[in-house]
């Protein structure tokens, strides 16, 4: 049995629920259409913005869609003005939550460890943490990567049920940025990542990931999946993603 291949099209802070409506009634459609094109073991969702996730649940007609929010709070409720909490995004519709994303982490003073606080309570409550790392170009130039990643990565997950939660590994240089790393660069560090962690945990790369480049990113023994950012946002592309651009 092939292992299963877990695309995630990551918005960020792009569209409304309108938009997002839109975008889930037009996938529906592109799914129906290429559902042939797309293989078995292909596990697919969107990280949406929060009040984008009830619209989403209400349109989408694909089964085993994954839904998720981009960041939740580790307290499950209380005076944390601004804050979601696990059980909020869940009774929304999310099946799912994006942890520790660099923006995440580099605008938002998120640490490893909240997002390991906050990966455990999203298990708790039914939740798959989707964890996000990677290192800087500044680390990348200074061939820190393994060193880097690991210490992101074990405070990361510490005390986290590893057969429950999906790795992303994002080089920072690598976002947004046009520039992915070479197919086998980032299977170097997911097979990396996997030596470290455990054997069956999905691994994600993420980082430029276009419909161009995903087959032979998604050919690589220890890369699982993909977190993408600029390609997820138009259905057509997206669906491309999923087709690996057949
Ligand atoms: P990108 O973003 O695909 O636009 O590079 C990836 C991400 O930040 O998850």
């Amino acid at each position: 049995m092939s292992k299963d291949i877990v695309i995630i099209g990551n918005w960020k802070m792009n569209k409304t629920p309108e938009e997002a409506e839109a975008f889930i009634g037009k996938l529906n459609l592109l799914y129906a259409e290429n559902k042939a094109k797309i293989l078995e073991n292909v596990k697919f969702g969107i990280g949406a913005p929060a009040v984008d996730l009830a619209p989403i649940k209400k349109t989408n007609e694909i089964e085993g869609l994954i839904i998720a929010a981009q960041n939740m709070h580790e307290k499950e409720s209380g005076a944390f003005t601004g804050e979601l909490s696990s059980k909020i995004i869940k009774g929304a519709g999310a099946n799912a939550v994006i942890l520790g994303h660099s923006e995440r982490r580099a605008m938002f003073n998120e640490t490893s460890e909240s997002v390991a606080a906050k990966a455990r309570v999203a298990i708790e409550n039914g939740l798959l943490p989707i964890i996000a790392f990677g290192e800087t170009l500044e680390e990348y130039e200074a061939k820190k990567t393994k060193r880097v990643v690991k210490k992101m990565v074990q405070e990361s997950t510490r005390g986290v049920d590893l057969s429950k939660v999906v790795l992303a590994y994002e080089p920072i240089w690598a976002i947004g940025t046009g520039k992915t790393a070479s197919a086998k660069d980032a299977q170097n560090v997911c097979k990396y990542v996997r030596s470290i962690t455990d054997e069956n945990v999905v691994i994600q790369y993420g980082g430029s990931v276009k419909p161009e480049n995903i087959a032979e990113l998604m050919s690589q023994p220890d890369i699982d999946g993909a977190l993408v950012g600029g390609a997820s946002l138009d259905a057509t592309s997206f669906i491309k993603l999923l087709t690996m651009n057949k």
